[in-house]
């Protein structure tokens, strides 16, 4: 396999993914996805398995739906394949299928940990192995969502700051400590995860791995902990949602509520109209 962006920290993270940096896709499950795919005779491609958690949902509840997946990880691959052995390693812009041979394509929180450079053709990967009419089902993160949590958050703390200053100093100094941390965590002006995000993620990562594994983590381990709190995300704003899109050939119908965390978006593949270039016939 060609070498990948970023597959060094996905490797890390399989270490502690089912423990320390597990996500629950139940919720998204239940909110969006069972409404999106029907329990059919369906081809379905998982974008990024990690630990199989759609894998074993699909097998759950679409059980007449043919599922595979494919994620870049050996220790994700590892994971995934005690719930499901259809699953191939490869990454996401080098997909080893025909053209057209799938009828849905899943991307949960996929997109979202592609960095730029191989973003477009990931989309048109996606876009080559569906079927014509077939569907693209996605969640990804969104700026809008951030910038709201983010701002309201700083706005409430902002606040008790200054009534906390007000009424016992003391208080005002752990008030401020969680202003600076919230303040920091969301870099608007770039969408990005901000400077004190890494540090409350290594310490929900520690808090976590000592709950769990009861034991405290040696010096090895605190290293790769704080290494994973450096996720790389990439936070879509609308606009550069639909530039996604643009210049493909799918019909994006776009789910997500007005001030919403991340996008909830289902893409119809249609048909190319190739356009014949007008043959001048010369007698
Ligand atoms: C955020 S996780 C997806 C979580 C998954 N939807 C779930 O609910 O369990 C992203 C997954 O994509 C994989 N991945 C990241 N970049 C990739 C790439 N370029 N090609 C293939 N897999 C990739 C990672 O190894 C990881 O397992």
């Amino acid at each position: 396999m060609k070498s990948q962006p970023n597959v060094e920290y996905w490797e890390v993270a399989a270490m502690y993914w089912n423990d320390v940096v597990t996500v629950t896709p139940y919720w998204a499950w239940s909110t969006f996805y069972c409404k999106k795919i029907p329990d059919e005779q369906l081809d379905i491609l998982v974008m990024g398995v990690a630990n199989g958690a759609f894998l074993l949902l699909l097998k759950e509840f679409r059980r007449k739906v043919w599922a595979c997946g494919i994620d870049f990880s050996f220790g994700m691959l590892k994971h995934a394949q005690k719930v499901e052995k259809k699953i191939v390693r490869c990454g996401g812009n080098v997909l080893p299928f025909k053209n057209e041979s799938f009828d849905v394509v899943l991307s949960d929180y996929f997109l979202t940990v592609i960095p730029e450079e191989i973003l477009k053709e990931t989309v048109k990967e996606m876009e080559r192995v569906l079927k014509s009419d077939g569907l693209l089902i996605a969640k990804e993160l969104r700026h809008r969502g951030h910038f709201a949590v983010w701002a309201l958050a700083s706005l409430l703390l902002g606040t008790l700051l200054v009534i906390s200053v007000v009424v016992s100093p003391v208080l005002s100094v752990f008030v401020f400590f969680l202003f600076v941390l919230a303040f920091l965590v969301y870099d608007p002006a770039h969408h990005k995860m901000g400077r004190s995000s890494a540090v409350s993620k290594f310490g929900l990562h520690l808090s976590k791995f000592v709950l769990k594994k009861r034991t405290f983590p040696t010096l090895k381990e605190i290293g790769e902990l704080y290494f994973l709190s450096n996720k790389y995300l990439h936070i879509f704003t609308d606009r550069e949602m639909d530039q996604l899109f643009s210049g493909s050939s799918f019909k994006i119908h776009d789910d997500t509520t007005f001030i919403s965390w991340s996008f909830s978006l289902t893409g119809i593949k249609k048909k190319r109209v190739v356009k014949m270039a007008e043959q001048e016939v010369s007698d």
